[in-house]
């Protein structure tokens, strides 16, 4: 076993953990952020992904132990502040059915929509092609993604 601080949501907590434990498992089982899924836990569904330093990962593959300082956000830390735009978007849009894979599409969109706030299908699609939905609601996604974008930048346009 051994001590980790980890810097989750703008927060350190400490975990007590052997090193090679998914991060995945700490988040969920040691500081209870359920809100990122266990799939695959091979890195082949996108169900894990939370944001390292900004840029999507697979949670079920990163080791806590190579973790260090970075700073991790999950799905719960998106909604610090106000309702994220990605969060409001599906909810208008309706676009989960089952809802499983959703914590790791919208972690994915969201470092999309920072990296380009007007994507087009072919960005969304080459963005999200990693994150599987076993209900197939893609087409909903990119919609999400594109109202998202919108809302962003009415946003943007009243501060
Ligand atoms: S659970 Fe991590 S990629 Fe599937
Ligand atoms: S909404 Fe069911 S797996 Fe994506």
């Amino acid at each position: 076993m051994g001590k980790y601080n980890l810097t989750v949501n703008g927060q350190v907590k400490t975990v007590d953990l052997v090193p090679e434990t998914p991060l995945l498992w700490a988040l969920r089982d040691s500081l209870n952020l359920v809100g990122t899924k266990y799939g695959c836990g091979v890195g082949q569904c996108g169900a894990c992904t939370v944001q390292i330093n900004g840029v999507p990962s697979r949670s079920c593959m990163t080791p806590v132990s190579s973790v260090g300082r970075q700073k991790v956000t999950t799905i719960e830390g998106l909604d610090a502040k106000d309702a994220h735009p990605l969060q409001q978007a599906w909810q208008e849009l309706d676009v989960p059915q089952c809802g499983y894979c959703q914590s790791g599409q919208i972690m994915t969109a969201a470092a999309l929509l920072k990296d380009n706030p007007k994507p087009t299908d072919a960005d969304i699609d080459a963005a999200m092609g990693g994150n599987l939905c076993r209900c197939a609601t893609y087409l909903r996604i990119r919609a999400g993604i594109h109202r998202a974008a919108e809302i962003a930048r009415t946003q943007k346009g009243k501060k």
